[in-house]
């Protein structure tokens, strides 16, 4: 598959299989997030990838403070932020693998150091398309999902910039007309 085939296939479908991921694939989607160019080199992302025992662990052990989340954010939060929310909480059952992606350098100090995560995750979401996988991204909420997760996985001082949902899709959504007028071009030919 080449770089554009993917960029344009790659879809965040809202179900996934149950079916375990081999580990050899993971490796690959995860070294791919390694390639990623990152400020002054810094190369700061780290992932946890959760999978089979622990991945149901975490789901369970987090199952009641990611409800009384969705609940705070349906009585005063914004619909979409509830609605993102239900989402993960039923992909995260589903899919076999969630990723948890965090800087190890805050934001605080290097204001563009999350960007860098980002450019890591994509590559993640691109490899992982070509490898026959999908992921998505969950940020809804995010302060309250850091407080969360650090109860449940010690990241020491690290900051969580994103949850990723990952296994093999169970549909592949439609996607989403482009916004036009995105690219103002300024050169003569
Ligand atoms: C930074 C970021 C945060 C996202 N957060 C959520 C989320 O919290 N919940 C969710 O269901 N989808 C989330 N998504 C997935 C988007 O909804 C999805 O990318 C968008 O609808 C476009 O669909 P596509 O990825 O299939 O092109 C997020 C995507 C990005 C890039």
């Amino acid at each position: 598959m080449d770089v554009f085939e993917a960029i344009q296939g790659r879809r965040s479908p809202s179900r996934f299989e149950p079916h375990p991921v081999p580990r050899e694939m993971l490796e690959r989607v995860l070294d791919a997030a390694m390639w990623a160019p990152s400020p002054q080199d810094m190369q700061n992302w780290h992932f946890v990838v959760l999978g089979g025992q622990e991945k149901d662990t975490f789901v369970t052990a987090t199952q009641v403070e990611f409800t009384d989340l969705l609940l705070s954010l349906q009585n005063s939060g914004p619909w979409t932020s509830a609605q993102r929310t239900n989402w993960f909480i039923k992909a995260a059952y589903e899919a076999p693998v969630l990723v948890l992606a965090f800087s190890d350098t805050p934001a605080s100090l290097v204001p563009d150091a999350p960007l860098a995560v980002a450019a890591a995750v994509q590559n993640l979401l691109l490899a992982a398309h070509a490898e026959g996988l999908a992921g998505r991204w969950f940020t809804a909420g995010l302060q309250t999902v850091s407080d969360i997760v650090a109860r449940h996985i010690p990241v020491g001082e690290m900051e969580l910039v994103g949850l990723i949902v990952l296994g093999y899709p169970a549909e592949t959504p439609t996607p989403s007309p482009r916004r036009e007028k995105r690219i103002d071009w300024r050169i003569s030919f």
